[in-house]
Order: structure tokens, then sequence, then C-alpha cells
């Protein structure tokens, strides 16, 4: 039996559209627990280029599905990601990764995969996920649902900003180039693509500061959650 106590709240939206940082802040706000995607398809691309692998096609990649050994902490500085219990948490930031991993993120093996962990982590307390098939696939029946967009201009800048804190730089037109064609082979792919569910409400966070997206969903969700329910 599914316990209705446990609910979730996803987060969809294409790359740097401010997702992870929301997510989070929604989540300590609301006492729950953040449950970063992305973070996990990151620690797996990690755990390829580490081991060595290629990921030509998806028969290259299976074996390295099982174990996976990939866990997700999360602590008073954010999500710590392990893969095979070491802290990966800086690893998987780098935007080598991040240009290298759409490949990967369309097999249907690697989706299945995560989405199956994703659901286990999920569906053990209320949470936040965070995504591009959240509202879709992993959680069709989530409680809230939320589609977070940016124009890309403004995403670049963020990715860049969010670099250059962690001592990383890159160019705004590299950026740009990156985020565009990440937005594309992500909506494209067949399994799992980034699409908006058809009952997520749209938050569009160009001309929005991180309290005003923050406190948009925040505001949605306690409003619900003081209404009484059928
Ligand atoms: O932070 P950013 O939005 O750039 O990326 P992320 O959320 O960390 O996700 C990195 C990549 O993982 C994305 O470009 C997707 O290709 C993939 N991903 C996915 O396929 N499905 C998810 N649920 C989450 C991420």
């Amino acid at each position: 039996m599914p316990d209705t106590a446990v609910w979730q709240i996803a987060l969809d939206g294409p790359a740097a559209s401010g997702k992870s940082s929301t997510a989070r802040e929604v989540a300590r706000r609301l006492g729950i627990r953040y449950l970063d995607t992305g973070a996990m398809y990151r620690a797996f691309m990690v755990a390829l280029i580490r081991g060595g692998a290629s990921w030509d096609t998806e028969e290259q990649v299976r074996p390295w599905l099982d174990p996976l050994g990939i866990r997700l902490e999360e602590g008073e500085h954010g999500t710590r990601v392990l893969l095979n219990g070491e802290d990966v948490s800086t690893a998987i930031r780098e935007n080598r990764v991040s240009v290298m991993m759409a490949p990967v993120c369309a097999m249907p093996s690697v989706r299945a995969r995560m989405v199956d962990l994703q659901r286990e982590l999920g569906s053990q307390t209320s949470c936040v996920v965070d995504g591009r098939d959240i509202g879709t696939v992993v959680f069709p029946d989530a409680r809230f649902k939320f589609f977070l967009s940016a124009e890309l201009d403004e995403r670049a800048r963020r990715r860049q900003r969010e670099l250059e804190a962690r001592g990383q730089s890159a160019s705004l037109a590299e950026l740009r180039e990156e985020i565009r064609l990440r937005d594309t082979l992500d909506s494209q792919r067949s399994v799992g693509p980034l699409k908006r569910a058809a009952d997520a409400r749209l938050l569009d966070t160009t001309h929005l500061d991180f309290e005003q997206q923050v406190q948009a969903i925040v505001d949605v969700v306690l409003a619900d959650l003081k209404s009484p329910r059928p």
C-alpha cells in the first residue's frame, strides 16, 4: 500500500534554470528531504570516466549499472554524493562532465536503473525531487509539480556565476552553447525527455530573484497543505 503521508514536489526544467538551488531551499524551509536526480546521473558519468569505460553503446555501459555504488547524503552544506564511498560532490559539477553526459542519459537501461533508485529513495519520506522527467515519469502522481524555465542568456549567466563560485571558469558563449545543446539533446531523447507535465505549474524565473522563486513554490505548497483534503 502506498503511504499517502509521503508526498513529493516534482521540480523539472532545463539546464541551469535554478532547479537544484531552489529545490534545496524549498526542502529546507518545509523540513523535507531534497533528492537531486541530476547528481545521480552525474555521479554515474564520473564512474564511467574514472573507470576508463567507453560509452559509445549501451552494451558497454550496462555492466557499470550493477552494482551502482552511488549514495546521496544530505548534510548541512548540501548533498554529499558518494561513489563507492568516495566523495565526488565537486567532481560531478565539472563542466566537462556536463558536456559529455547526454548520450549516456539517453540510454534506456541507465534511465530504468536511475528511475528505480529515485522511486525507492523518494518514497521513503516526503521530498523535493528535481530533474527532467520527475513529473512525467518518476513521480507522475507527485502531489505538486513545477516546471522551472528561464531565458537562455540568463541561465548561462547563472551557470557562470555558479562555476566561478567554485573556482572554475568558462566563457559565457561556451556555456550558452553547452546549455543550448544539452537542452536540445535532453528534450529529443525518446526515453524520459525533458518535458513539462500537463499538470505542472510553469514558473518562469528569468526576472525572479532566488528568494522570489523559492517563495513562489513554498506559497503554493503551504496553501495546499493547510487546506483540508477531501
Ligand atoms: O544543474 P543542471 O540543470 O545543469 O543539470 P543537472 O540537473 O545536474 O543534470 C545534469 C544532466 O543529467 C542533464 O543534462 C540531463 O541530461 C541529466 N538528467 C536526466 O537525464 N534526468 C534527470 N532526472 C536529471 C538529470
